[in-house]
């Protein structure tokens, strides 16, 4: 494998150490990858020369930042609800209820297609600087269907999620313990070999509290690892049960409790904060400033879905943290980046230091401060997965 050098950058962000700077900033910097990782990290000046076998990138003063890690998605589905978008901007709330229609249009599609359109999603969210991406299944609802998510999803990731407790689907309306006994048993057999965590909507409108603990007990007894969502509609128990059970991460955490912070605080437990969800449902921002300063790690993510954010866009998602929820830009850059990698338990992603995996992003800009500050605009330069050139 060759080696890419790539030098006189401007801002290097590498989440790694820094007194005062948990983006661990480098002026002047310059990074060497080689064999897909990370080989060595440092100020331009003091850059090993490049082998014969080395690509040399200048960077022109430009800002390098680690490539965003979004420990949060859906994207494997057929159709689209524009039109649910379109009533909800109109006035109609948005209610967990249109899953079902999404599940409907999942199982009637075909395998190409799905996976045609997850290739698409990929090629999209790489574009805007993701390189490390989870993916739920969570819209097919029979075991088959469900497993075949599953197996599309591990196509392009490691980061597989299952979440065949994401709503009861039409034919179990009058069988909830039915419909659990299905998730806890056939559907996790079939898809646990495709998926790292398992996840449940802990939600009125979706499962219980204690519908979740069983389907996340039975998938932690099949060696899966929990998260959960919760606190997405209005107060409830999902930040309590998933700091109770150690998982990774709880995402949403849009309603909390001084207790739910408080618990947060004494945790483990990442808060994964969604704002595309609040800016496509009109909803009230996540108060990240509240769980910041009471010590709670904060990822953000883009929980992309056709339902209640159909976007990719990581930059977005850190516009969205500094404008409106009260997140420093530099709190936002590593809650997008090393804040997603604690979520997925991931220590190879989200920094830039050496032995960890040569994903990276150029900035057409001098800073990272530009990710929030020209909003909507595609900035992103260059990508780099594994030490490859991928955009
Ligand atoms: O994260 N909360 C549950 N699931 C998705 C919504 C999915 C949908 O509306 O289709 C979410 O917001
Ligand atoms: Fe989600």
């Amino acid at each position: 494998m060759s080696a890419t050098l790539i030098t006189n950058i401007g801002e290097l962000t590498t989440n790694v150490g820094g007194e005062g700077d948990a983006c661990g900033t480098i002026r002047d910097a310059a990074v060497l990858a080689r064999n897909g990782l990370i080989a060595w990290v440092g100020c331009a000046r003091d850059a090993p020369s490049p082998g014969s076998d080395t690509k040399v990138v200048d960077a022109a003063g430009r800002a390098v930042l680690p490539g965003f890690v979004d420990a949060h998605t859906h994207l494997v589905f057929g159709g689209d609800r524009a039109d649910e978008f379109e009533a909800r901007m109109a006035g109609r709330p948005y209610t967990a209820g249109g899953i079902r229609r999404t599940v409907a249009a999942t199982r009637a599609a075909g395998e190409e297609e799905l996976r045609g359109r997850l290739a698409g999603f990929i090629r999209e969210l790489r574009r805007q600087g993701t390189t490390t991406v989870e993916i739920k299944t969570g819209y097919g609802l029979t075991a088959d269907d469900e497993e075949r998510l599953a197996r599309l999803a591990a196509e392009v990731t490691d980061e597989v999620t299952f979440l065949g407790a994401h709503v009861i689907p039409p034919e179990y309306a009058d069988d909830r313990r039915g419909y659990l006994d299905l998730v806890c048993g056939p559907m996790l057999e079939r898809c646990a070999p495709f998926s790292r965590w398992i996840d449940v909507f802990c939600e009125d409108g979706a499962f219980t509290e204690a519908e979740a603990r069983r389907v996340l007990a039975a998938g932690v007894a099949r060696g899966l690892a929990p998260r959960v969502h919760g606190n997405q509609l209005g107060e409830g128990p999902g930040v309590a049960l998933a700091v109770g059970i150690g998982a990774e991460s709880v995402d949403h955490c849009t309603f909390l409790s001084d207790a739910d912070v408080a618990l947060l605080a004494g945790s483990q437990t990442v808060a994964t904060l969604l704002p595309g969800v609040e800016f496509s449902t009109r909803q009230p921002y996540p108060d990240a400033r509240r769980l910041i300063d009471a010590g709670v790690t904060v990822a953000l993510a883009s929980d992309c879905n056709p339902g209640s954010s159909f976007t990719s866009s990581m930059p977005l998602m850190i516009a969205l943290a500094v404008r409106e929820m009260g997140m420093t830009v530099a709190e936002a850059v590593w809650a997008a980046t090393a804040g997603g990698a604690r979520a997925l338990r991931r220590t190879d992603v989200g920094g830039i230091a050496p032995g960890m995996r040569a994903d990276l992003v150029l900035l057409d800009a001098p800073s990272r401060i530009h990710l929030a500050y020209r909003p909507g605009v595609p900035i992103v330069a260059a990508v780099w997965e594994d030490g490859e050139r991928a955009v």
